[in-house]
């Protein structure tokens, strides 16, 4: 079950014992933290997120002021006042300062739980409706680009990098981007998201002939960093029931609604995501400097060229940078035969740490090297990167 985490902001031990010792069973509520003043908790506020915020009044005799700073910074997170007093002028204040709900002390277990569930479902559902009223709206190009995240081998990180490209993409320039996973029988994008996917793309197969742009939305699942994600089935064995014109349906409705589709490909061929190649806008292939890799990649770029695969939408990255010392940047290039679109060092630490996690790099890490350069791929595809 997803937890609501709280972080409390208080000088007053006995408030703060009474708040964790209600809160400290409920297995839906995880405690992050705590500070005694406004220093600290706008420290916190910078490089921390919380669901939802309990705000004593009283903090350095003004919270409210404290209050109005943090929903400023935090839009996304409820702020809940606790005040030992009910006075018009206490309601007044807590309402101008963006708080959700005040708790006047001392308040019984139930009534603080009943308030930090309501201010976070509440803020949940206004978070919800401003992301869902928005893919068409914000869409700025005619077709959205379609970005392919490729390789016939295995492991390379076309997942690490097709996810954190979609984070990357909306970032760079606000704009609207769909993840798809496409690897139909193993897809794990969803985990590198930390999504547990309501619905695949089963249940959208399911509805193909009733398919337009409302319901094809409809099955997409928010992520907070802002992009969407339509998930895999978490079964395998897909391909029995999904053929290329139900890919290129699903394609040709997110194609209209975002500004970017970005897809995590299997690594192997498939004729069902073969239009997935043709309505290509760029083709990202991935390799580590390693020579079964590389060679596999030699071999990928003759299978499409004898697919009559346009070779201007090929954009090659170099990923894990640095595994093998005496493959450098330029051995790679001459094997392949053309330069690199991208290079993405290795950080086994930051990368795994990202991927467990299920938060992208460009939130959990912006400053590390392996997220500028991903950032520097986005950049290059928002400025025109993408072929045809
Ligand atoms: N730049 C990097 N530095 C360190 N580790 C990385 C890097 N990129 C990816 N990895 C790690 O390599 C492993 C494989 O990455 P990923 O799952 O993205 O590969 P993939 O090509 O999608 O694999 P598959 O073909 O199985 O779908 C993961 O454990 C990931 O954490
Ligand atoms: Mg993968």
């Amino acid at each position: 079950m997803e937890k609501i985490k709280i972080f409390i902001i208080s000088g007053q031990d006995e408030l703060k014992n009474m708040i964790t010792g209600a809160l400290t069973h409920v297995e839906y509520i995880l405690l992050a933290g705590q500070a005694v003043n406004t220093a600290e908790a706008l420290a916190f506020a910078e490089t921390d997120e919380a669901d939802v915020i309990l705000v004593d009044a009283s903090v350095e005799g003004d919270g409210y002021r404290l209050a109005e700073s943090l929903s400023a910074r935090c839009p996304e997170t409820a702020l809940i006042i606790l005040e030992s007093r009910l006075q018009e002028e206490v309601m007044r204040r807590a309402i101008f300062s963006g708080a959700k709900d005040v708790l006047i002390y001392p308040f019984s277990p139930a009534k603080l739980i009943d308030s930090i569930y309501r201010s976070y479902q509440s803020m949940k559902k206004a978070h919800q409706r401003r992301a869902q009223s928005s893919p068409r709206q914000r869409k700025k190009f005619q077709q959205g680009q379609l970005a392919v995240v490729f390789s016939t081998k295995g492991g390379v990180g076309k997942t690490f990098l097709a996810t954190n490209l979609a984070f990357a993409l909306a970032k760079e320039n606000s704009a609207r981007v769909v993840l798809v996973d496409l690897d139909l029988d193993f897809g794990n994008a969803s985990l590198a998201l930390d999504i547990a996917p309501r619905y695949t793309i089963s249940d959208v197969v399911n509805e193909i002939a009733n398919l337009d742009r409302d319901l094809m939305e409809s099955f997409l699942i928010p992520h907070p960093s802002g992009i969407w994600m339509l998930a895999a089935n978490v079964q395998p064995r897909m391909n029995e029931f999904i053929n290329g014109e139900h890919v290129e349906t699903i394609i040709k409705l997110l194609q209209s609604s975002f500004d970017y589709v970005v897809v995590d490909m299997p690594a192997r061929f498939s004729p069902i995501l073969d239009p997935v190649f043709q309505m290509s806008n760029l083709l990202l292939l991935v390799t580590t400097p390693e020579v079964s890799a590389i060679r596999n990649l030699k071999a990928c770029l003759n299978t499409l060229d004898s697919l009559n695969f346009a070779a201007n939408k090929i954009r090659l990255v170099l990923n894990k940078a640095g595994l093998c010392a005496d493959i450098r940047t330029k051995d790679v290039e001459a094997t392949l035969g053309q330069p690199l679109f991208g290079t993405l060092p290795l950080d086994i630490k930051l990368v795994t740490d990202s991927m467990n996690k299920g938060i992208p790099l460009g939130r959990l890490y912006p400053r590390s090297k392996v997220n500028r350069s991903v950032e520097n791929i986005a950049g290059k595809i928002a400025r025109g990167g993408a072929a045809v």
